[in-house]
């Protein structure tokens, strides 16, 4: 595929984490676990809780409004709102929806929800670089936000050492200047869904008092499956993405991958080969924050001066589906 010119950019980015931190010493008394063995098989050391009070849009909203601020916006500036979450407070209606009115944003805009679990954020500027593109909007907020805190088995061991809580947005705007976003490559694959999934709760399958009592409204995930799967999906998709902007692997600032397992990302990168100086992690301090993982880690790593003006940034993401992706985008 021919080099694109960017039709789109990401102008801010922000985050929002709860503060109570919830550490591998604090899970030692909850599970059959050990800081040693999460440390050494994911790399995570503590991760945020949100306050029961606090729901996926109050949080997506702090974040949100961070962002409009950094990027010189009002609300009402606002034409698409699009949020990936996993975990909306409500069934009905869309979180999207909650924050238009939360942030104040005009009813011009149009608002929506997008599932695609782990991978939603990358999805979402895809989708809305397409708008942009299509000349339906020009400013775009997308804001991913999780409290996977509410979906999450406390008494397994496999997954509840793994999750946290937090939110991060993105402005995307027109590209000006030849920067923006240069490379997208998305797949899903529906028949390894049984990897990842919430059983119960839905349509199919509504919550009863038998599958309360049997946790199938909590988070299942075949851990080792997922790990392979996920390694082979994302240095795939980061090599594709490379190959499609006409980037090489030296080119690149950094690489911000979703932020799962420590030995996950470090096999990505050694595949994609990308040396580990130049891979962002930040889950030491939040375990996986599904969607809101990237937008996190872009924020941070900006703040930490790791990228800038003129960077060139690898971006790759999977999760429950399978849905995977990669982007690369100049700063
Ligand atoms: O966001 C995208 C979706 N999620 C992911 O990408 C996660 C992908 N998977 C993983 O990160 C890893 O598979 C896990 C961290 C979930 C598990 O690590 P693993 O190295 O694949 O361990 P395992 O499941 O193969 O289990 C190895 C052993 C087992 O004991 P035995 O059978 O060898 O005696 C488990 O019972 O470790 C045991 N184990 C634990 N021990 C202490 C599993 N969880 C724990 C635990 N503490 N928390």
């Amino acid at each position: 595929m021919k080099p694109r010119t960017p039709v789109a950019r990401i102008s801010a980015t922000a985050r929002y984490l709860p503060e109570r931190v919830m550490t591998n010493a604090d899970l030692e008394q909850m599970v059959d676990t050990s800081d040693t063995w999460i440390r050494e098989r994911t790399g995570i050391r503590e991760r945020r809780i949100a306050s029961r009070d606090t729901g996926a849009a109050e949080m997506g909203t702090r974040a949100a409004c961070a962002a409009l601020q950094k990027a010189g916006l009002s609300a009402r500036d606002i034409d698409l709102i699009i949020v990936s979450t996993a975990t909306p407070d409500r069934m009905l209606p869309t979180t999207s929806c909650e924050i238009q009115a939360a942030i104040g944003a005009s009813r011009r805009c149009f608002a929506y929800d997008l599932q695609a679990a782990c991978t939603g954020f990358l999805y979402a500027v895809t989708m809305a670089e397409g708008q942009i593109a299509a000349g339906r909007a020009e400013t775009v907020l997308i804001v991913s936000t999780e409290k996977m805190s509410t979906i999450i088995d406390w008494d397994d061991r496999a997954t509840c050492i793994l999750f946290g809580d937090g939110a991060g947005a993105a402005v995307v705007q027109p590209s000006t200047n030849g920067e923006g976003i240069l490379s997208s490559y998305h797949r899903s694959d529906g028949n390894l869904a049984e990897l990842i999934t919430r059983p119960a709760g839905g349509a199919r399958t509504p919550l009863t008092a038998d599958r309360l009592r049997r946790r199938e409204h909590m988070l299942q995930m075949a851990g080792p499956e997922v790990f392979k799967a996920a390694v082979r999906a994302m240095s795939k998709a980061s090599i594709r993405a490379l190959k499609d902007a006409g980037l090489e692997t030296g080119d690149i600032d950094l690489l911000v991958p979703h932020q799962a397992n420590a030995r996950i990302i470090e096999a990505t990168a050694r595949y994609a080969r990308v040396p580990m100086d130049r891979v962002f992690m930040n889950l030491d301090r939040y375990g996986n924050i599904s969607s809101a993982t990237i937008p996190v880690g872009l924020d941070e790593a900006r703040e930490e001066g790791r990228i800038g003006p003129g960077s060139h940034v690898l971006m790759t993401a999977f999760g429950a589906g399978l849905t995977w992706g990669a982007m690369t985008m100049r700063m």
